[in-house]
């Protein structure tokens, strides 16, 4: 056990939920305590906004994502996997393991500015892996406790490539005696619709629309972060022995993503039970088809791209969809328990790795409102 963590609020403020434009890196590099070289280490990886269907993976091979799809092939895909409509929502959802409406943030995004945040007497993931020997780590552009170990940058690039670069940093300094968990939140492809011309060219001329060409772009961008990150992880030697886990925070925002063939938008409650096709054979990729059902593109909120991928899924056990209900709040005891401990945890999720794994089917998970 390491020594105890605590997250303090102080008096402070929250100021950044809106401020995505600001290349805002939150790292929260905490003290080293003694750990089991065995465990695993745990890269989380949030992307922003994804849509269901802008994966290479899912998608009809719009968008390329060769890293996201070698993580998927090397992995599970999670088929069935809900989230919030909202980033706030589901990303305190994930630091807790609680419901939202326990949280009492289950109605939108913490304003800026506000004293809210997640309430003291729930302990985070990153208080699980500290006490379980872990050396944590999180890159974020929200803050939802102040911290005075928090650092705040202004790195004025491109915050995909800052925060790859950092993730890179932290990977490589790492002294790999110690376990490792870092959450890494991408901005990535949330709007403002930006991208490094180099990304933007690649889909010069299959993807006419702006909007929609400028979205691909950041999403190949980002997934460029992440086979770097992946990269980085095997030279420093330990991608062997880490677990990979990649998670949109809500469905993609119309009209520039698509959660095809899911119902709903961002900000809705859609799970993406209703097909709707408008005769469009699924070629969402064509430009005649785009502009067609521009208007009436729908879009999911709650059900969202998600992967494990890992040398430590057993081979025949992996490139296949996991299709039991697996919910955000699932990952924190799903994470303590691949940290090496099989206690259960006193939140609303429910600890997953097992069947994850294939090991062993857990009785079907109970619903959940957000
Ligand atoms: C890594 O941590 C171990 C245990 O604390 C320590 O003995 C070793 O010197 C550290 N290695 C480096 C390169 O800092
Ligand atoms: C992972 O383990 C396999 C099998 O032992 C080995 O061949 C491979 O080189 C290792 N890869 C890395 C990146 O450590
Ligand atoms: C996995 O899920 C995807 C998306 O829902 C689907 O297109 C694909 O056919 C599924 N694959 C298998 C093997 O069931
Ligand atoms: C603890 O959990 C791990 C991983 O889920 C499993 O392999 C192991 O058998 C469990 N140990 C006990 C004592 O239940």
């Amino acid at each position: 056990m390491g020594t105890s963590f605590q997250l303090d609020l102080k008096n402070g403020s929250l100021c950044s939920l809106k401020q995505k434009l600001v290349a805002f890196t939150l790292l929260l590099t905490l003290a080293v305590t003694s750990g089991q070289s065995d465990q695993p280490n745990i890269v989380f990886i949030m992307a922003d906004d994804l849509g269901f269907n802008d994966v290479g993976y899912h998608g009809y091979g719009e968008i390329m994502t060769p890293n996201i799809d070698a993580l998927a092939r090397d992995g599970v895909r999670l088929e069935n996997y809900y989230v919030a409509p909202l980033c706030g929502p589901t990303r305190t959802q994930f630091l807790t393991g609680r419901y939202s409406i326990h949280l009492g943030l289950q109605g939108s995004n913490l304003a800026e500015c506000t004293k809210e945040g997640v309430p003291l007497e729930y302990r985070t993931i990153a208080n699980e892996m500290k006490d379980r020997g872990y050396a944590t780590h999180m890159i974020e552009y929200m803050d939802y406790r102040n911290n005075e170990d928090t650092y705040h940058g202004d790195l004025g690039e491109y915050t995909t490539t800052a925060f790859t670069r950092r993730a890179q940093e932290l990977i490589t300094d790492h002294n790999t005696t110690q376990p490792m968990f870092l959450y890494l939140a991408y901005q990535a492809p949330h709007y403002p619709l930006e991208a490094p011309t180099s990304y933007v060219n690649m889909y010069m001329s299959s993807i006419p629309i702006k909007e929609r060409r400028l979205y691909a772009a950041m999403v190949t961008a980002l997934d460029d972060g992440v086979g770097q990150v992946v990269q980085t992880l095997k030279d420093a030697g330990i991608y062997n022995n880490t677990v990979i886990i990649l998670s949109a925070d809500n469905g993609g925002l119309a009209p520039f993503a698509s959660n095809y063939p899911l119902k709903g938008s961002k900000g809705e409650f859609y799970q993406g039970e209703k097909l709707y096709n408008f005769g469009c054979k699924h070629k969402m990729e064509t430009c005649a088809c785009l502009q067609q059902v521009q208007s009436l593109y729908y879009f999911v909120g709650v059900r969202a791209v998600g992967l494990v991928s890992s040398p430590l899924i057993k081979a025949s056990k992996r490139n296949r969809n996991v299709t039991s209900l697996m919910h955000i709040t699932d990952w924190l005891p799903t994470l303590v328990n691949i940290a090496g401990d099989n206690t259960s945890i006193e939140v609303d999720g429910f600890n997953q790795w097992m069947s994850l794994k294939k090991e062993k089917i857990l009785k079907d998970r109970k619903c959940c409102t957000t």
